[in-house]
């Protein structure tokens, strides 16, 4: 299967077919055997993962070289981190430690549904230091960095609470200066995630000089509050193990779910592209750009990297087949498509938990040349 799966000669359609279709049946299986509640057997994963990685890396290289494979699977993190005692207390005029004692591991994850209004109740009350926007930084230490959580969706209100009701503790008990930015894709054409990160990143910039960006999809729901959103190892990606896909990176070069970059690395690579229309590929292609800036992507710790997410189902929007095809061309296509060709008319308002952007995308908003 490995062998068949990893010809690299096949002809470019046979071969996208090939892949789209396995794809499909490794999804269709891990949700039949999760619906049934059955532990897949070991074995059975590991092929998987094998099969699944050394098609998605042929479909990438550009003339049957691989990439250098350096990233170490062992975590290079060295001995397991050590976390400040109970009751250490630091002063106002000190950075806050990254290490903290309120970061205790495991987290409960409740994703029933609860209201906006509910959460802004829960999470406002007794809690001063809270501006609009979801802005908050903490007042007993100085905040060591200034994260800016991007979170695109569409058609997905009802777990924007839930996020909010699960992240907004966490981010306080590591002690990080923080903000929501909410991006909203209007209008009927596919949905394309990168350009609202890219839109995001352009508003939040407008309202501070943030450090760090944490790119985050609405439905992830991260496991462990050791899970640092800060931007000390970036890039980061920090959902590594999802429940979804069994607690199993699905490949190596895998970079969705949650990721992030410090604002310079951003800019230096230009954001993310905007030619990915309907999902899939976008997280790929920004992996491409990280790699050719000669950055290396560091993952949390072992079960640091857990999360759980809401389940759906893409509803109703659709998958960009032609991503392949962009994927083999992300180094030429990175000088003239991302930050630099983007335009858009959003619409700002503030919530108290989130900046609400809005905005209606199309691909005349970013020209670029046919790659
Ligand atoms: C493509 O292959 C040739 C030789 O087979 C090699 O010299 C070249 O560096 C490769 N290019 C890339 C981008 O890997
Ligand atoms: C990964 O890193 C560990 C610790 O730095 C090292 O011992 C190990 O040899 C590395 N593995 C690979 C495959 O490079
Ligand atoms: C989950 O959230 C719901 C709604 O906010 C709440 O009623 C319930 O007690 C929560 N469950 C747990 C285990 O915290
Ligand atoms: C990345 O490293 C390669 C090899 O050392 C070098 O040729 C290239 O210029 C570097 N790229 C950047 C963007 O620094
Ligand atoms: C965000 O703003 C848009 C445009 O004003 C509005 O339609 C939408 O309901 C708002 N979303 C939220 C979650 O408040």
């Amino acid at each position: 299967m490995r062998t068949a799966c990893s010809v690299r000669a096949i002809e470019d359609k046979v071969f996208q077919g090939l892949l789209l279709c396995f794809m499909g049946y490794v999804n269709e299986y891990v949700f039949m055997v999760q619906a049934r509640g059955i532990q897949i057997r070991e074995n059975v994963k590991n092929i998987g993962a094998q099969v699944l990685e050394q098609v998605v890396r042929g479909a990438y290289s550009n003339n049957g070289t691989d990439y250098v494979y350096d990233f170490n699977m062992s975590e290079s993190d060295g001995p397991p981190a050590t976390y400040l005692p109970e009751g250490f207390t630091y002063l106002p005029s000190q950075v806050c430690p990254e290490r903290l004692s309120s970061m205790k591991g495991r987290l409960e994850v409740n994703m029933s549904e609860v209201s906006l209004e509910d959460v802004e109740r829960l999470l406002l009350q007794g809690e001063p230091h809270m501006a609009p926007g979801g802005y908050w930084k903490p007042k007993d230490c100085v905040p060591r960095w200034k994260v800016a959580i991007l979170v695109p969706f569409r058609n997905r209100h009802e777990h924007l609470p839930i996020l909010l009701r699960h992240l907004v503790p966490v981010l306080k008990k590591q002690r990080l200066q923080f903000a929501f930015y909410f991006i909203e894709q209007e209008g009927t054409e596919p949905f394309n995630r990168a350009m609202l990160f890219n839109v995001g990143y352009k508003e939040a910039m407008k309202d501070l000089d943030w450090d760090c960006l944490v790119f985050h999809d609405v439905d992830h729901l991260m496991e462990n509050d050791r899970n640092y959103y800060g931007c000390t190892d970036m890039p980061r990606h920090f959902a590594v193990k999802l429940d979804k896909y069994s607690y199993m990176l699905p490949y190596n070069e895998f970079y969705g779910g949650v990721s992030g970059l410090t604002v310079r690395q951003f800019k230096k690579i230009n954001g993310f592209p905007n030619a990915f229309w309907g999902w899939g590929g976008e997280d790929d292609d920004l992996w491409n750009r990280v790699r050719y800036a000669n950055y290396s992507v560091s993952r949390p710790h072992g079960d640091q990297g857990r999360y759980k997410s809401i389940p759906h189902h893409h509803r109703g929007e659709v998958q960009f087949l032609g991503r392949y095809s962009l994927l083999r061309h992300s180094k030429e296509r990175q000088k003239v498509d991302g930050l630099n060709n983007l335009n858009y008319s959003p619409i700002v308002s503030r919530r108290p938990l989130f900046t609400n952007i809005s905005v209606s995308l199309s691909r005349k908003l970013a020209p670029i040349a046919d790659y």
